[in-house]
């Protein structure tokens, strides 16, 4: 099911990334884009093509007012992306600078990150709100791990609420002991929630080992949404945490699979090595996975989605589809889920 979905926030970095006078090249959605921060702090996205013949802005100078063009030195201002400066003209040229300009596209920074909304639309009073993590607003995140699977978004996508793999994927010493010998019957109450589902707020008890960190008393939500959003929120009697992951297509093919965790024990900081190598690798075994799964020089058989343990999955490619079938046909998108309990082992 390849469809890359125009008219989101996608996440494309971390806040960090970005620093006055120094412009960041990324891709998202087949789209070369240039991220840069100006000398008053905001984040701005554009196209990397200058408009006036095609070079990539990348190649340019930034210094916090203006991207200057490597080419012919054009110059754009950062917070409109409109010309400036054509230094070729000459008094005789009726031509206004202003009348050219970048290709400008929504970018924000929320939590830590920076996200750009890749579609047509600009109006700031019609974009929908960036993705947040409850409860962490002036917060970056303590741990924050990106690695580029090569597959398509909605297989790295799948991983986030596919319970039948964990399993045996990611069998980690500090993650769960005894891998497959040891599955529990789960049962879980989901509902529909905007463009995607919920599993609605239960307590922990069997709570793989980190969970244990937050006290007593711990309860966890997931919220599943389009394009490919997973918020977990772990909320114990002494602290809570949040997990942000977010799938972002490069290409048809190619996708950035971001993890942010969020949480309020600062006595953890030593633990941050830790915690993020626990995090990268659990991240590195499903990028291993999705390697194994290309079998793009092979006949591929369709995908199945079998009993309730795929039933997250095939609502999923449900909500997708409606969503896609609702632009098409210019209608409100209707939620196609219902409240659902769902029952699998793992
Ligand atoms: S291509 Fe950029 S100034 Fe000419
Ligand atoms: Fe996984």
């Amino acid at each position: 099911m390849i469809n890359l979905l125009p008219e989101f926030w996608y996440l494309a970095t971390l806040s960090s990334a970005l620093t006055v006078g120094r412009a960041v090249p990324v891709t998202l959605l087949e789209q070369e884009l240039l991220l840069v921060r100006a000398g008053d702090g905001a984040v701005h996205a554009y196209a990397d093509r200058c408009p006036h013949r095609g070079m990539r802005l990348r190649h340019g100078t930034c210094d916090g007012e203006a991207l200057q063009c490597a080419y012919h030195g054009w110059r754009f201002r950062l917070d409109t992306g409109r010309c400036t400066s054509i230094p070729a003209l000459t008094e005789t040229d009726m031509i206004e600078p202003a009348s050219f300009g970048l290709r400008v596209f929504p970018c924000r920074e929320v939590q830590g990150n920076i996200w750009v909304f890749m579609g047509t639309q600009t109006d700031p009073s019609l974009l929908p709100s960036v993705p947040r993590v409850p409860g962490f607003d002036l917060a970056a995140p303590q741990i924050s791990a990106t690695m580029r699977f090569a597959c398509e978004a909605d297989v790295a996508t799948m991983g986030f609420f596919d319970p039948g793999h964990p399993a045996f994927v990611h069998t980690s010493r500090w993650w769960k002991h005894k891998p497959a010998t040891s599955l529990r019957p789960k049962e879980k109450t989901f509902e529909p929630d905007a463009l995607g589902f919920r599993m609605q707020r239960h307590h922990l008890r069997h709570g793989a080992n980190p969970y244990r960190l937050l006290g007593r008393n711990v309860h966890v939500d997931v919220t599943i949404q389009l394009p490919g959003l997973r918020i977990e929120h772990i909320q114990g009697d002494r602290h809570s945490a949040c997990v942000l992951a977010a799938t972002t297509p490069v290409t048809a093919t190619t996708t950035d699979v971001h993890y942010r965790l969020y949480w309020t024990m600062g006595w953890l900081a030593p633990l941050k090595p830790l915690a993020r190598w626990m995090t990268r690798e659990f991240l590195r075994q499903d990028q291993e996975i999705a390697d194994k799964l290309d079998a793009s020089d092979a006949p591929y058989p369709p995908a199945m989605f079998v009993g309730d343990a795929d039933a997250q999955i095939r609502w999923f490619v449900n909500v997708k589809k409606e969503y896609i079938a609702s632009r098409s046909e210019q209608r409100p998108f209707v939620n196609p889920l219902r409240d659902q309990v769902l029952r699998w082992r793992s």
